[in-house]
């Protein structure tokens, strides 16, 4: 039997910083209610022609060496992403090319928010099957492009970045389970309307009804981290990291909660890079790793909710 097993990690942000203060000088908002409602405390913003793609290659390329691989050693290339740097070619092509990685599939993910953990589920795929014995799976997101800045609602909740892992063909397990759902129903919720030319909506900017949605991930997240212990037969203390999607303390803090998790098991990264979409789960993933939390062996949990609506999960054994 063949499984699939993350191999190494990396991450990359952009330097430049904005603070709750700096949106405060902005908008018609300030730092306590930015902080008391979502946890985000700072973000990082791309500078003017820094791409979704200069991220990902910048990410991609300190996975690559922590997984001790070269850029031959990847026959499949899955970037998750929801801020292409074109319409096409998908920007994992464009990734590709920057790494040098001539011949092998290559493709985007877009599922939003859940982004990173569709691509993982689908990679940890072809691996099983055997057609794919390294995957480099990427979420790269430059969110700033989306958000409308005058818009108080959601201008403070996003941020930039990106996170990778290379994945891996082995004996043992790897990715233990995935659990993947979307619902269409709610595409209202959270959404960026198409721009002008493609299909005449009023708006390229997001878009979000915000308590709705945070109530609907509350108690989906719920469902899905049963359906996720439910599937592998385990019980909450068998999980030893929370990684989810960070989108708002709050929400983190619930399903935590619901794991019977104390917040020192969870990676949280919101207070610092607030919600960087499809890049959110694999850059704290990366810090977790990287400062020593998650040790191999570790059972981690990863789960994401976001536009779509989409929701999922995976369990892994790192
Ligand atoms: O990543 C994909 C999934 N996304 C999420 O999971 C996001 C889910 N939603 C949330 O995290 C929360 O709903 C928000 C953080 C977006 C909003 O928090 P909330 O507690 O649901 O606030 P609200 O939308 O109910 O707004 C409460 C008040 C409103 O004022 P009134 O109508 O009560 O006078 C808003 O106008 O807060 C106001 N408000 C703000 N005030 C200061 C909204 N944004 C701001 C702001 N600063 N930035």
């Amino acid at each position: 039997m063949t499984y699939a097993r993350i191999l190494g990690t990396g991450s990359f942000l952009p330097e430049h910083v904005v603070t709750n203060a700096d949106l405060a000088s902005q908008v018609n908002t300030s730092d306590e209610w930015i902080v008391s409602r979502t946890g985000i405390r700072e973000r990082r913003i791309a500078r003017a022609g820094e791409t979704t793609c200069d991220l990902a290659e910048r990410a991609a390329r300190q996975a690559l060496d922590a997984a001790g691989c070269v850029a031959s050693d990847i026959d499949l290339v899955i970037v998750a992403t929801t801020t292409p740097d074109r319409v096409f070619p998908g920007t994992a092509c464009l990734l590709q090319e920057r790494l040098g990685i001539h011949g092998p599939a290559a493709f985007d993910v877009q599922a939003v928010c859940t982004g990173f953990v569709y691509a993982l589920a689908i990679a940890e795929k072809f691996i099983r099957t055997g057609s794919t014995k390294r995957a480099l799976v990427v979420g790269a997101e430059t969110m700033s492009r989306i958000v409308d800045w005058n818009d108080r609602s959601t201008c403070v909740l996003f941020g930039d970045g990106a996170g990778a892992v290379v994945l891996g063909a082995g004996d043992a397990p790897g990715i233990l389970s995935s659990h993947l759902h979307a619902d269409g129903a709610y595409k209202e919720l959270l959404t960026v309307a198409a721009t002008e030319p493609l299909q005449g909506a009023a708006t390229g900017h997001i878009t979000m009804r915000g308590n709705e949605v945070f109530r609907m991930a509350v108690t989906t997240l719920d469902a899905l981290v049963g359906e996720t212990l439910a599937a592998n037969d385990l019980r909450q203390t068998d999980i030893r990291w929370l990684v989810p999607h960070q989108a708002n303390i709050r929400i983190i803090a619930a399903t935590a909660k619901r794991l019977g998790m104390a917040m020192d098991q969870v990676i949280v990264t919101v207070d610092r890079h607030g919600n960087t979409s499809a890049a959110s789960i694999p850059l704290a993933f990366d810090v977790g790793v990287r400062d020593g939390r998650i040790q191999r062996g570790d059972v981690v949990l990863m789960e994401a909710f976001g536009g779509g609506l989409t929701w999922g999960s995976v369990l892994l054994r790192y």
